[in-house]
């Protein structure tokens, strides 16, 4: 049966809405649009939630207009209802609740981070993901190992005891100069440098767990940089690739160790990847070698890059999954909940 989802996420500083439509076979974008804040919230250095909400209150009926039309209502309204910053997610959730009460559409209830998760499902062929699946996120707000058995089922192995991966990479750019949101900058920089310059720590690499921390490898980049003044000089284009790249190849291999021994512990048949970092060229492209090195049987798959940063198209994919659940609500039920764990 042909379901058409429409996805709403507001959760941090892009608005997007998204029509999407799901068979047993697959699901795929009809349309999507999404309106970035980055040029505002970089003049700040970082996300004001105050100057978000307003954002995402001035586009986001606009954007629904532009997604909603009566040929292709669809049966379902999937929002994003945490976690994030409260005030952002009020007016996706708020928007969602009214549209739903006027079309008297059902409303299904998303949390970010299985958004992210389901992704992966966005132009996949749906049976070709088999469980049980290992999802690692990573984003600027969360770094977590998730063990899905089936849909819809979700299992925390382990997530970062402080900074998310994003936000160390975020936080390090800043430092030396990079504008918000600095993981891509690092990235891009990264390339032309030699990632065994320097020996930055691995922290918790060889820990039994399958937690991760990211504030002392924060830490050793900052006195790195205190004790190199080249760092911060914008024409030392050799000394500042070296420094980004041996620092992304310090959280890359760090998330890629956990990940393969979580993979191998669970013999699972998919690994997965998702989150804004998961567009990382690094951090996919050793995954990929590690995982077909060590976990010979799994598949590993990542989104497109696009999919990777937050969007409304994968929100209204988890919803299609919710819905042929029968896990829907009514707009007088649903609400934010900004803490909201998975
Ligand atoms: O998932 P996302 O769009 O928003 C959250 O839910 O947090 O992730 C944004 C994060 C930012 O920290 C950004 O710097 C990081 O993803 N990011 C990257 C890259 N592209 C985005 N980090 C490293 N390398 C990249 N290529
Ligand atoms: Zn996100």
């Amino acid at each position: 049966m042909k379901l058409r989802i429409l996805g709403i996420e507001s959760s941090c500083d892009d608005t997007s809405v998204a029509l999407i439509e799901g068979t047993e076979n697959s699901v795929h974008v009809v349309k999507e649009a999404t309106r970035s804040q980055i040029n505002i919230h970089k003049l700040y250095g970082g996300v004001v939630p105050e100057v978000a909400a307003r954002e995402h209150a001035d586009v986001i009926v606009p954007l629904i207009k532009k997604m909603w039309s009566k040929k292709l209502k669809p049966d379902a309204i999937a929002v994003t209802a945490g976690p994030g910053l409260i005030t952002s997610l009020m007016i996706g959730v708020h928007a969602g609740r009214t549209l739903s009460a006027l079309t008297h559409t059902p409303l299904i209830s998303i949390n970010h981070l299985e958004g992210h998760i389901y992704s992966n499902w966005l132009a996949a062929h749906t049976k070709r993901i088999e469980f049980p699946a290992l999802c690692l996120v990573v984003s600027g707000g969360h770094t977590e190992l998730i063990l899905m058995r089936c849909h819809l089922q979700y299992k925390k192995l382990g997530a970062t005891r402080d900074d998310a991966a994003g936000e160390a990479f975020d936080k390090i750019a800043k430092l030396i100069g990079f504008e918000y949101p600095g993981g891509p900058k690092i990235s891009l920089c990264a390339q032309w440098g030699n990632p065994a310059t320097i020996a930055f720590p691995r922290p918790m690499i060889d820990s039994d767990d399958f937690d991760f921390s990211f504030s002392g490898l924060k830490t050793a980049a900052l006195y790195y940089v205190r004790a190199h003044a080249e760092i911060m000089d914008k024409k030392n284009t050799t000394a500042r690739a070296n420094f980004c790249a041996s620092f992304e190849k310090a959280i890359v291999d760090v998330v890629v160790a956990k990940t393969i021994r979580a993979a191998q512990q669970y013999k699972v048949k998919t690994v997965l990847l998702c989150g804004g970092v998961a567009a990382n060229n690094l951090l996919r492209s050793e995954l990929k070698k590690m995982v077909s090195l060590h976990v010979p049987t799994s598949v590993f798959r990542f989104p497109t890059a696009a999919h990777c940063m937050d969007n409304a198209a994968m929100i209204a994919t988890a919803g299609y999954f919710k819905f042929r659940a029968r896990q829907f609500t009514t707009w007088q039920k649903m609400k934010v909940d900004p803490e909201w764990e998975l």
